[in-house]
Formats: structure tokens, C-alpha cells, sequence
């Protein structure tokens, strides 16, 4: 095997926090359709199948370094939410209890000596700095809309969530 056994273990914990930060944006994807606020369930909805796809990249390189993927069980994720703020922060505080896990990765590889997973674990860095962002931008959309959620919905549709009328180099 290309990595140290202790690196599979804890990247098989991280297959079951993407998994589960998937599974709670379906369900906040679920509240905003029923709340019938298109746009914002879109919005999570997407959020949904890109944590998967983190999954699957986590699955795919324990397989690629020759590891034994072992899935965890998954909590129930929180379906019901008392205003659209409170769907959102949750969302943030868990992009950034993410954003420490990877970085908690990270430091694991590094005590290692495993440049192999400190490599592909860039990706995910990169990736957890425009979440954490852009999930920021839209906990500010939702805050400005008040208890006119359409507002947000409607501003969604037309900007987007970022914060910058134009990202350079992108
Ligand atoms: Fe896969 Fe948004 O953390």
C-alpha cells in the first residue's frame, strides 16, 4: 500500500463527514423546495451531489493507494429548520468543521511523512476556501432578505453567491 494505515483510517472517517454533509444539504435542499423557494433549494440541492463527489474523490484515491474503503455509519441529518438563517448557518459551521477536518488530514499526512496524500489533499484546501466563502456570501443574502425570502431567492437567480461582480483569473 502507497499510504500508512492510520492515513486510510482517517480518510474512511472523512468519506463518512462528506457523506453526511451531503445528506444535510439534501435535506436543507428538501425545507427550501417545500418552503417553495426554488432557487435556494437549487442552490443546496448542487451543494448536495458536489459532497458526494467529495466522497467519491476520497473513495477513489483509498482505492488508487491500495487501501480497504470502509464507509461509516451516517447520522440522520436535521430536516426541520425554524427560519432560513438558521438552515444556513448550519450549513457554514459545517463547511468550516470540514475545512478543520482537512486541515486535521493534512497535519495527520504530514506526521507521516505521506507527501503523497499532503498532495492530493491541495485540491480539497482549495476547494474548502470557496465553500467556506461562498457559503458565507449567502448566510449575508439570506440575513439582508429578512422575512422576505423571495428577495433572496430572486437575487440568487440573477448574481449568484459571490461576493465580487467578477472573480479574476477565473
Ligand atoms: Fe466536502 Fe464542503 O466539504
Amino acid at each position: 500500500m502507497l499510504i500508512p494505515e492510520k492515513v486510510v483510517s482517517a480518510i474512511n472517517e472523512q468519506i463518512g463527514y462528506e457523506f453526511s454533509a451531503s445528506l444535510q444539504y439534501y435535506a436543507i435542499g428538501a425545507h427550501f423546495a417545500t418552503e417553495a423557494l426554488p432557487q435556494l433549494s437549487a442552490h443546496f440541492f448542487k451543494q448536495a451531489e458536489e459532497e458526494k463527489d467529495h466522497a467519491l474523490r476520497f473513495i477513489k484515491y483509498v482505492v488508487d493507494a491500495g487501501g480497504r474503503v470502509v464507509i461509516p455509519a451516517i447520522e440522520a441529518p436535521q430536516s426541520t429548520f425554524q427560519a432560513a438563517e438558521g438552515a444556513v448557518q448550519l450549513s457554514l459551521d459545517q463547511e468550516v468543521k470540514v475545512t478543520r477536518q482537512i486541515n486535521a488530514l493534512v497535519e495527520l499526512a504530514r506526521t507521516e511523512n505521506d507527501y503523497i496524500t499532503i498532495n492530493f489533499l491541495q485540491w480539497f484546501l482549495a476547494e474548502q476556501l470557496e465553500e467556506v466563502s461562498s457559503m458565507d456570501n449567502l448566510l449575508k443574502i439570506v440575513q439582508r432578505a429578512g422575512d422576505d425570502l423571495l428577495k433572496a431567492d430572486e437575487y440568487l437567480a440573477r448574481v449568484g453567491v459571490r461576493s465580487m461582480p467578477q472573480t479574476p483569473a477565473e
